[in-house]
């Protein structure tokens, strides 16, 4: 797939209807996971409220949210249509739809099949969504299985023509696992992170904790800056582990060029925002543009693809970086931040003194 630029709508409300598929490729936005579609909307029901928010202390901002939502709950139908008609206006814009479904061969290729054949350039394949699909044993209960990951994908992959691309949950210990699984199934490229599992918080007047719907609550997905360290952790050790020619599009609290880039750096040929879009609207595409474009001035990059993955080298293992620091004749250095320094000073100021930023 050839994408004008490497920003990407997140599978989410920012891709949830033709109207704001169009309005995000007006804007600049290079390709759109649309919201996740299954062939019987009828069994989608979702709840209000759905989302949370976890503010910084210090400033109010939104660091963390959370949401319940389930995936779309508008009729496929409408969907074939809407996929046809954007790929129509759009041709040059890259649009991915994404595609959950019962663990049942015939319904998964009968999806696949539908959506193919109103244009859309690629499949995301949602073995990902932590919350409400589950109970359905849909989303992330396929993908915390990679024997089931690497199944479903091949249904998928036996009728595609067009790259099929995995959603990967992290709500598992070894990401590595299920994204190997999806390869060997014919995928290639690997979406990550979904979600994380995570409850927002409990309000203390009523003893619930939140979302509450009906004074009752589950857990749910957690999203946003706050979840952007482990999205890069995940995406760098996928990178580590994959073949060259299968893509990563990096995905998880991406929220400024800055924060796109090093999804890049560390292995991702595109990226996904949903939060970002949903907290600062489709218009963030003009910083994320304008502040790419001026690192690869700055450090001499012609294409966004000779970012992808520089900085993987600089990984190592906990050994290596202690020999480093003795050849660099520093290990005085460490000597000197041994666990019994820790009393003699305030402990804030030590942690302070071994903190790099
Ligand atoms: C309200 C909401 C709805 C979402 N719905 C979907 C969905 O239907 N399918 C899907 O694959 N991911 C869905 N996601 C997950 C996002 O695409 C993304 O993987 C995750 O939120 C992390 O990225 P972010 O921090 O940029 O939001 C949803 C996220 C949010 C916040």
């Amino acid at each position: 797939m050839k994408f004008p630029n490497p920003f990407v709508l997140g599978s989410g409300p920012p891709g949830t209807n033709a109207r704001v598929l169009a309005k995000s490729f007006d804007a600049g936005w290079g390709g759109a996971v649309a919201k996740t579609v299954s062939l019987e909307s009828a069994k989608v029901v979702n709840v209000v409220p759905r989302y949370g928010k976890l503010r910084s202390r210090a400033t109010g901002e939104v660091i963390g949210f959370e949401n319940i939502e389930l995936i779309s709950d508008r009729p496929i139908d409408v969907w074939l249509d809407e996929f046809r008609q954007v790929k129509k206006e759009y041709p040059n814009n890259i649009l991915i739809a994404s595609i959950m479904e019962e663990y049942e061969k015939s319904r998964w290729q009968e999806l696949t099949r539908m959506v193919q054949d109103t244009g859309v350039d690629g499949f995301e394949l949602n073995f990902s969504c932590p919350h409400g699909m589950t109970e359905r044993k849909m989303g992330s209960e396929m993908g915390e299985h990679p024997d089931l990951t690497e199944e479903v994908t091949s249904w998928v992959t036996e009728v595609a023509k067009i790259p099929v691309w995995a959603k990967m949950t992290p709500n598992i210990t070894n990401i590595r696992e299920p994204a190997l699984a999806a390869i060997r199934g014919g995928a290639t490229g690997i979406s990550a992170i979904n979600t994380i599992l995570s409850v927002i918080g409990v309000d203390l007047d009523t003893l619930r904790p939140m979302p509450t719907v009906e004074g009752h609550c589950v857990p749910g997905g957690y999203s946003a800056q706050a979840v952007r360290p482990i999205a890069l952790r995940m995406v760098s050790q996928l990178a580590l582990a994959i073949p060259d020619n299968v893509s990563i599009s990096g995905i998880g609290g991406i929220e400024n060029s800055h924060d796109a880039l090093e999804f890049l750096l560390l292995g991702s040929s595109t990226v996904q925002i949903c939060t970002g879009v949903m907290l600062q609207g489709v218009k963030m595409i003009d910083e994320l543009k304008e502040g790419v474009e001026k690192f690869m001035v700055d450090k001499e990059f012609s294409t966004v693809q000779e970012i992808v993955g520089k900085s993987l080298p600089y990984f190592s293992t906990h050994m290596d970086l202690v020999q480093k620091m003795k050849a660099a004749k520093r290990s005085k250095a460490g000597e000197a931040s041994r666990d019994n320094e820790w009393a003699q000073k305030d402990i804030t100021e030590k942690t302070a003194e071994l903190t790099s930023n």
